[in-house]
């Protein structure tokens, strides 16, 4: 197979005979592909060192989905990057087949972005996961799309640095999933999300040309800001294959609060009491009722009568953590909350965090089906949302637990069901969330990317003229359409544009 570890071989006679095993093989294996697809495939095999390319249909079917409910596809082909010249020879032979490519690191994402929707090659980078720097004296760290965020936190805070995007997927999504889908996390509530942090690109454009965009230096304004339109275009306009990112010293301290509430409709005026008490706290995450039961199932301690609950923390140096520490709890306390409780200890903190990453997997253990959606709203419009929720809830019969970034207006509103006959109501109690979103001046989606699930939704808060401005941005860079298509834009017939 193409992906065996055949020993190496070095006389270019024996050299040539394995490469047409391979390509023997590469052809007996997809022979249900037409002509045009199985050259495509030789093509590929030979422009990549060996084993690079993956054709075998068990390993293919690990690359057919992400962590969402989007349809999953089995790809022609997976080839595993390990450099940007990998990277360059795929697209170039992408370009001249005009083959599909889908490009994919951990597979975490939430919107099918990493499903191959058109079929044609995966081409996945968690084996191009070198971190090649970290300056203190620059405050940069150099990265390869591979490499996983937690071993990025780990690699800069080991020399006294910190970067603040963090997913709660963090210790498996990687830089360039993180940077295709702009991700953020708890801390963008003080730290903004991953835009904010990337200085500077090493992009392969659809055709194979390599692009430096951005810079090494905290400044710069030369040119357009082509680094920006990068992050968050969800791989359909370039591949990244190196990512230059701005560090910060780390904070010396976190505090962390757990804040009770009789109500859930009080969680936006608690938002604003910790804005009003003069501090950025690093994040206020929220969790409605429901997901507040599953925090209690996971041994946190949760009062009798709470009815949703804030998780609040602030940051810095010692004393001025402490100090805002207490700013806040005094302001919470005013506002009415039912109780405040400070995390002691890290094993308190940690137990808290734990449960809360895990909310995603645990709301799974409720139904047979759980798709989560990631609206946001401006924060002043986040109770009416929930009241929003409750109504569409009931009016629909489908339950709809909700938890998120309370903070950034970002909430999570997940969909549950168990049956088939039952979809049809999900369809559109997901539809009135948009619109209702839509309605309170928010967007669809705040961190997880537009994807193959929201793409037909996209018309509901952009106008005609806009997607069309981004379909030609799209069509100057990826005239052929071959950079993850079929994700953000919606297909004809579907939204109207
Ligand atoms: C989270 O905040 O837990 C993540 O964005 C994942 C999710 O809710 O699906
Ligand atoms: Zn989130």
């Amino acid at each position: 197979m193409v992906e065996s570890q055949a020993p190496r071989i070095r006389t270019k006679a024996k050299h040539d005979v394995l490469r047409i095993t391979a390509m023997i093989q590469v052809k007996q294996e997809r022979s249900h592909l037409p002509t045009a697809e199985h050259s495509a495939l030789i093509d590929l095999d030979r422009a990549l060192p060996s084993g690079a390319v993956v054709t075998d249909p068990d390993v293919c079917a690990a690359y057919a989905r992400d962590e969402s409910e989007a349809e999953p596809r089995l790809p022609d082909a997976v080839v595993r990057a390990r450099s940007t010249e990998d990277v360059v020879a795929v697209m170039r032979v992408a370009t001249r087949h005009r083959v599909p490519v889908t490009p994919r690191a951990a597979g975490t994402g939430r919107s099918g972005g990493a499903v191959p929707t058109e079929g044609g090659w995966v081409l996945a980078f968690e084996r191009f996961d070198a971190i090649d720097e970290v300056s203190t004296r620059d405050a940069v760290a150099v990265v390869r799309p591979g490499a996983v965020l937690g071993d990025v936190h780990a690699a800069v805070e080991a020399e006294g640095l910190f970067y603040p995007p963090d997913p709660n997927s963090w210790a498996s999504c990687t830089i360039g999933g993180n940077v295709a889908e702009n991700a953020g996390g708890p801390r963008a509530f003080k730290y903004g999300v991953t835009r904010d942090w990337v200085l500077g690109l090493e992009v392969v454009l659809a055709d194979g040309r390599v692009l430096n965009v951005g810079r090494r230096t905290t400044k710069g304004v030369t040119g357009y800001d082509l680094t920006a339109l990068v992050v968050g275009s969800e791989g359909t306009l370039a591949l990244v294959t190196r990512a230059t990112l701005g560090l910060m010293p780390r904070p010396e301290v976190v505090r962390t609060l757990a804040v009770h509430l009789e109500d859930e409709a009080a969680m936006a005026d608690a938002v604003s009491a910790c804005l009003r008490a003069r501090v950025t706290p690093r994040c206020v995450e929220v969790m409605d009722s429901i997901t507040l039961g599953l925090l209690r199932e996971a041994g946190v301690p949760v009062p009798a009568g709470s009815r949703a609950m804030l998780i609040v923390e602030v940051d810095g140096e010692t004393d001025a953590a402490d100090r805002d520490l207490e700013r806040v709890g005094n302001a919470l306390l005013d506002e009415g909350t039912l109780e405040v409780l400070v995390a002691k200890h890290e094993g308190d903190r940690e137990q808290l965090w734990s449960a809360r990453r895990e909310m995603s997997r645990s709301l799974r253990t409720l139904a047979v089906n759980k798709l989560s959606e990631d609206v946001v709203v401006p924060r002043s419009a986040l109770a009416a949302l929930l009241g929003r929720c409750r109504a569409i809830s009931e009016r629909r019969g489908v339950r709809m637990p909700a938890y998120g970034h309370a903070g950034d207006g970002n909430l999570h509103v997940n969909f549950l069901w168990d049956t088939p006959d039952e979809k049809p109501s999900v369809d559109l109690a997901i539809r009135d969330l948009f619109e209702a979103t839509v309605q309170l001046g928010g967007t669809l989606s705040g961190e997880h990317g537009i994807g193959a699930l929201k793409a037909p939704y996209l018309a509901l808060e952009q106008s005609s003229d806009l997607i069309a401005v981004q379909r030609s941005i799209k069509a100057t860079l990826d005239p052929l359409s071959i950079l993850n298509p079929g994700k953000i834009f919606p297909r004809a017939g579907h939204g109207g544009c």
